[in-house]
């Protein structure tokens, strides 16, 4: 088997667990419930990436503001206002697409406030990637944006472009979502972990009376994995993966 160029995230444990790291230029959806440490984590991929392997990255949000995001990452004292000074990184705050107003006029063309928003996201991301020429890009996260798609075709369309337009970057990318719940949307959740080049999912495992934080890879492309869940934890460090051990009680 030819050798597959690698991203590693950096993140102590995982790259071994993905013999090395993400398949570079490759699209990776990261699920995981509210509180699972994926903003944390994706963080963590881009900090490693700036300062270990000299690579500049973009974090896109629709979650949060910058003033916000620059604040909770200092407690881990990673110091993203210094390095988007020194244009290393890239704050994108797509989170007013989250809810765009009635019906947009580009031109003299009409369309629907949800393929503005997408437009206007993949507008977004290739401009500040290419300004500071961005080997790793966080999309963080995608839940809101893709129900405004109740339509399968449509909301099939919108993250194919999405990853399309990802794929065209260059970048390694990291897509995080909350979608996993069971019933009615189960089907959309599949829809998009089909089209990502990579799943990783983030949840808790009850083990007698404690919860234990899990990581598993669900798939990968060119990549031989390790698909049982792992233990991880997060403390001031950022996010650490015991690969080694199944799940284990504090
Ligand atoms: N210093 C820390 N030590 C231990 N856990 C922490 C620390 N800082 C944050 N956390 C945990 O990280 C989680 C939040 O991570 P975050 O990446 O924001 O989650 P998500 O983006 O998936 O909602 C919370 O559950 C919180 O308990
Ligand atoms: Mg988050």
């Amino acid at each position: 088997m030819p050798m597959i160029d690698r991203t590693p995230t950096g993140i102590p444990g995982l790259d071994e667990i993905l013999g090395g790291g993400f398949p570079r230029g490759r699209v990776i959806l990261l699920v995981g419930g509210p509180g699972t440490g994926k903003t944390i984590l994706t963080s963590q991929f881009l900090i490693n990436g700036i300062k270990i392997y000299g690579e500049n990255g973009a974090f896109v949000s629709l979650d949060e503001t910058k003033a916000h995001f620059i604040r909770e990452m200092g407690l881990f004292s990673w110091k993203f206002d210094e390095l988007e000074k020194a244009k290393k990184f890239a704050f994108i705050n797509a989170s007013p697409l989250r809810h765009m107003p009635g019906e947009v006029k580009i031109g003299r063309q009409a369309i629907g406030r949800k393929d503005f928003s997408i437009l206007s996201l993949i507008e977004g991301i290739k401009t500040h990637a290419e300004l500071i020429n961005a080997k790793r890009i966080v999309v963080d996260h995608v839940t809101s944006l893709i129900f405004q798609y109740p339509e399968m075709v449509e909301r099939r369309t919108a993250v194919l472009d999405l990853v399309d337009a990802l794929v065209r970057t260059g970048a390694t990318c990291l897509m995080t979502t909350e979608l996993r719940a069971m019933g009615a949307v189960e089907r959309a959740i599949q829809l998009e972990e089909y089209l990502a080049h990579g799943v990783i999912i983030l949840s808790n495992a009850k083990v007698g009376k404690t919860y234990n934080r899990v990581l598993q890879v669900e798939k990968m492309r060119e990549t031989p994995i390790d698909m049982q869940p792992r233990p991880y934890k997060i403390s001031t460090n950022g996010i650490e993966v015991f690969p080694k051990e199944t799940i284990f009680v504090d």
